[in-house]
């Protein structure tokens, strides 16, 4: 095989693991084009295909503004395309899958366009067992870098096309924050916010510790920026990202957390505010305050419970037993009665039994949420739990989930007859994709509704009375 190394900075997942009392580094001034890049895109076209949560979402979008600063355009035909990324994700086992498909794909175009740059980053990129996996079946991808890095993307392209070299370039290290990073948000109503990076929860089946580096927190100065940017460009909506938006802060000085930061969000006026992931072990009861004390910050709320019994909430690192979140979740239905509540659940985590995914049931029962992800443990190489024998059988494992989105299609029928006939503010996107007579839009708790209205309303919050209420999504008319 060809010597690469000296393009080679590949990912260990031993040392992403590590975790010091080191300063976070910040930086105003990271990211720049060098002069041989700057046109470098003249008359050409990118493709990014974006996998896995939010984060991914917001990245991708500060890699398309990457792109076009240099002068690539945007195409939604990967045919067309000069410059192909795969902005990867780790979370499960067929989410790279997925990924090792389109890897697949792509290998035909290069057949027929040799000067086609194919590159792949994220999440996937992070892990060795896929690099290794990528350098002995996939030699056709060009360029390899992580999450810490996207900033060097022109860099990196340098090195790629100019030297005609494959680039691996992944840092396991615990992450900085930079900021002044170009962005080409996808949605002009909606935006992404980034409050945090990283994550230290080391749930013991998640890998996203490893990918992501530590918990760090952007400057509220920054954010604060960010937003009043976003509501000078004419944004309705925001969501602030982090794995645990309810840590935020906390590497910070003073007592300023989420709460603190919501109240600032909150002055800016946007009209609404959205914030994802909660993390049942931070969210405190002021928090929930704050949230049912202003009108921007929208009453729905996404706090992944995992498992209702208590062993394998511990087994899993969760921090919280079923007591504490129950006593969370009702604490949120005091505060905020019409709160909308959404969960994840992991089902089958190794040697989970019958009457522990039970409690799982029940607990979802009790809370009979408006929505929930569920999903079959995945074991992640690298992860505690990873190394756990498993005496459940896959059959058994997806009977239990089978059972349990059963429960899930109940309650979120149940949850959204509760609207029926009410009158609710939609933020409209656009017309519905099966009827281009329907507008389409969410709700404040963030429920999908179509409904028959004014074609000029797009991009604005009107009043909608539901007339029909289905399991996934409403049906109304807009009120004159
Ligand atoms: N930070 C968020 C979730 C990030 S991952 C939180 O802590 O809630 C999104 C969801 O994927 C998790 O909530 C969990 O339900 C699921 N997940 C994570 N790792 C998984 C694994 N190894 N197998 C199956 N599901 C997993
Ligand atoms: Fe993963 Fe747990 Fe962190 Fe969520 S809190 S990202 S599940 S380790
Ligand atoms: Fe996937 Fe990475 Fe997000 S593993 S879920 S893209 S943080």
């Amino acid at each position: 095989m060809k010597d690469y190394s000296k393009y080679f900075n590949k990912p260990s997942l031993n040392e992403a693991k590590k975790r010091n009392k080191e300063e976070i580094h910040r930086y105003d001034d990271a990211f720049s084009i060098p002069s041989s890049m700057e046109n470098v895109g003249n008359h050409k076209y990118y493709f990014i295909q974006t996998y896995g949560c939010q984060a991914n979402e917001r990245d991708t979008e500060t890699l398309a503004g990457i792109l076009e600063m240099m002068q690539y355009k945007p195409t939604k035909d990967i045919k067309q395309a000069d410059f192909i990324l795969l902005n990867t994700c780790a979370i499960r086992e067929n989410a790279e899958e997925k990924v090792f498909g389109k890897v697949g794909y792509v290998k035909n175009l290069k057949k027929t366009n040799p000067d086609l740059l194919f590159g792949i980053c994220g999440c996937m990129a992070q892990e060795e067992v896929v690099i290794q996996r990528i350098l002995a079946k996939h030699p056709h991808i060009d360029i390899i870098f992580g999450t810490h890095n996207i900033h060097r993307l022109p860099e990196i392209m340098e090195q790629a096309m100019f030297d005609r070299e494959k680039v691996i370039e992944v840092w396991s290290k615990e992450g900085d924050v930079i900021e002044n990073t170009p962005v080409t948000r996808a949605n002009h109503y909606k935006a992404w916010v980034n409050i945090m990076y990283g994550c230290d929860k080391f749930c013991t089946y998640c890998i996203v510790p490893y990918t992501r580096g530590k918990e760090r927190s952007r400057l509220p100065k920054d954010i604060v920026k960010e937003v009043e940017q976003l509501v000078k460009d004419g944004y309705k909506e925001i969501t602030l990202l982090g794995q645990n938006v309810n840590s935020y802060g906390k590497d910070l000085e003073g007592n300023y957390g989420f709460g603190e930061l919501l109240e600032d969000i909150a002055a800016t006026k946007i009209p609404r505010i959205r914030f994802t992931t909660s993390h049942p072990r931070d969210f405190n009861e002021s928090m929930v305050k704050v949230i049912a004390s202003h009108e921007n910050i929208m009453p729905a709320i996404h706090l992944p419970v995992q498992s209702g019994n208590n062993d394998v909430l511990k087994l899993m690192g969760r921090g919280y037993t079923r007591e504490r979140y129950l006593e969370l979740f009702h604490h949120i239905k005091t505060y905020i009665p019409s709160a909308t509540v959404t969960t994840d659940i992991i089902v089958g985590f190794p040697n989970e039994t019958q009457e522990q995914y039970e409690d799982t049931l029940s607990l979802y029962q009790e809370c009979c949420y408006d929505l929930a992800y569920t999903f079959i443990y995945s074991p992640r190489e690298g992860t505690p739990a990873a190394k756990m024998i498993d005496n459940v059988a896959l059959e058994d494992k997806e009977q239990r989930l089978y059972k349990l989105n059963d429960l899930v299609n109940e309650c979120a029928s149940k949850q959204n007859r509760r609207f029926l006939n009410e009158t609710v503010e939609v933020l409209v996107e656009g017309t519905s994709k099966k009827d281009d007579t329907m507008l389409t839009g969410y709700t404040a708790h963030q429920k999908l509704v179509n409904f028959k209205g004014n074609m000029d309303s797009i991009g604005t919050i009107v009043k909608v009375k539901i007339t029909e209420a289905n399991t996934w999504a409403l049906k109304g008319e807009a009120v004159e």
